[in-house]
């Protein structure tokens, strides 16, 4: 019998396009038959800066109940894919530093040899989707993780067009996020859950 792949989906979203993409995955990845845990990351922003912003204040009280990611969760994990929107072409400083908590665990080697993806949001199309992406992939090589993205590895991939990891262009909050994105978020889920689980059949082999 194949061991249950136990799957984390840490995300931060302010007005709720990556928290959509984080759904899909969550759901896609329980059934591939994942143990799934759909986290945020904690908020930094000031409060003012949230209620200044209608769809970021209407997004955090919608998603108030979603528990923030604890480190723990991915030493749970076999296979943990992180969301993000875009900040200047670059990781958001909410899973940045949720990323950054987790020196205890990569000191003592925990973040090693889990199966490790990506997605992203962002209000342009050459608005810094791949940067953003390869920046997050950089402390993946740290973690001394296996980045499993997803390339042109079915159809799908080539009408979304990110071999890095699922994406989406919000048009300046104009763009819901639509059917080429949750193709590419279930492919992704999908070939993530199916590649841990065959390294999680095989641990001698790791
Ligand atoms: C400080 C800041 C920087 C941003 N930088 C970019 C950027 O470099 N390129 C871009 O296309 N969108 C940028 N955006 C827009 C968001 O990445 C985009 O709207 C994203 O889809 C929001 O995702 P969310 O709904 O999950 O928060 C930025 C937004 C903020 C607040």
């Amino acid at each position: 019998m194949s061991p249950t792949v136990n799957l984390a989906v840490i995300y931060y979203s302010s007005t709720g396009f990556s928290a959509e993409i984080a759904q899909e995955i969550a759901s896609a990845g329980a059934k591939a038959g994942a143990e799934v845990r759909l986290l945020k990351t904690a908020e930094l922003a000031p409060e003012a800066a949230i209620a200044s912003n209608e769809a970021w204040a209407a997004h955090a009280a919608a998603t108030a109940g979603v528990p923030v990611a604890p480190p723990d969760d991915v030493a749970w994990a076999d296979a943990v894919i992180f969301g993000t929107p875009t900040r200047f072409g670059n990781v958001s400083a909410q899973l940045k530093q949720f990323m950054d908590t987790l020196g205890g665990l990569w000191a003592q080697g925990r973040l090693a040899d889990k199966v490790y993806s990506g997605f992203v949001t962002s209000a342009t199309t050459h608005g810094g989707q791949e940067s953003t992406l390869l920046a997050l992939y950089n402390s993946i090589h740290h973690f001394g993780g296996l980045i499993v993205s997803p390339g042109y590895t079915d159809p799908v991939k080539f009408v979304d067009g990110n071999p890095y990891g699922t994406s989406h262009v919000d048009g300046q909050g104009a763009n819901p996020v639509g059917e080429a994105t949750r193709d590419a978020a279930r492919h992704q889920a999908e070939r993530v859950v199916r590649i841990a689980r065959a390294l999680k059949s095989a641990p001698a082999a790791v």
